[in-house]
């Protein structure tokens, strides 16, 4: 039985991670960068789904002026990012995003392919509750999972994605392991529906940060 809803146990995560999802280290990266061209300064930061605690480390390792307050439902993840982020200005919280009550606390709210496990209802639900988490001039960034818009497009995506996982990882049952679970662990949305559900959240400027891959970022801005 796994201690968190994704691939890993919390203890194998951050070394399977990088051979399973192309580029993640380059998620935290748009993100550290996206922030910084924002000009913000003395940030109050919740990381929803946060895991092991990597990107709070990764942003600790280039500024001081952060406070971030981590969310996950797996208490096992949160264990690891507590010991990573030992003596870091950081409150930890063991909830889901569906589940989370912050009402205008937060200048940066990130949740980094932590809502692609939930169906349609409690993904908006996740959505709504960042969106209601940030002041008035907040943004979010989120990177999720996704689908293609036609089932043509989707297959040469996921032929493209089993091939890094070939690669990465060699064992075959893995790779199906990682394929399979689509579709029924992961239940990716598009691009547009993405969009979509940023808008009705209620974020006035909504756009792609980046995308490669099965994977996308998107940066929404509250006012
Ligand atoms: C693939 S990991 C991503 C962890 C981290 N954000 C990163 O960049 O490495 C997915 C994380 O989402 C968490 N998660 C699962 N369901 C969630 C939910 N409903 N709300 C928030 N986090 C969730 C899992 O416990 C896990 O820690």
């Amino acid at each position: 039985m796994k201690d968190n809803k994704s691939a890993y146990n919390s203890s194998v995560y951050d070394e399977n991670i990088v051979s399973t999802l192309p580029y993640y280290r380059e998620y935290h990266n748009q993100i550290i960068d996206l922030v910084k061209a924002a000009g913000m300064q003395n940030i109050d930061w919740l990381d929803t789904g946060c895991g092991t605690g990597t990107l709070a480390s990764r942003v600790f390792d280039c500024r001081d002026d952060v406070r971030f307050t981590l969310c996950d439902p797996s208490e096992q993840m949160l264990d690891i990012a507590k010991n990573k982020l030992q003596g870091r200005d950081i409150r930890v919280f063991n909830i889901a995003s569906q589940n989370m009550t912050f009402d205008s606390e937060f200048d940066v709210v990130t949740a980094v392919q932590s809502h692609h496990y939930l169906k349609p209802d409690e993904r908006k639900t996740a959505v709504d509750n960042c969106f209601r988490a940030l002041k008035s001039n907040g943004v979010f960034v989120t990177f999720e999972n996704i689908r293609m818009t036609t089932e043509a497009s989707d297959k040469i995506a996921l032929k493209r994605w089993e091939s890094f996982l070939s690669d990465h990882l060699k064992d075959p049952e893995v790779v199906k392991m990682h394929i399979d679970r689509r579709g029924v662990e992961v239940f990716p949305i598009t691009i547009e529906e993405h969009i979509k559900l940023l808008r009705e959240a209620g974020f006035k400027s909504v756009d792609v940060l980046w995308t490669s891959y099965l994977q996308a970022g998107f940066w929404a801005m509250k006012y």
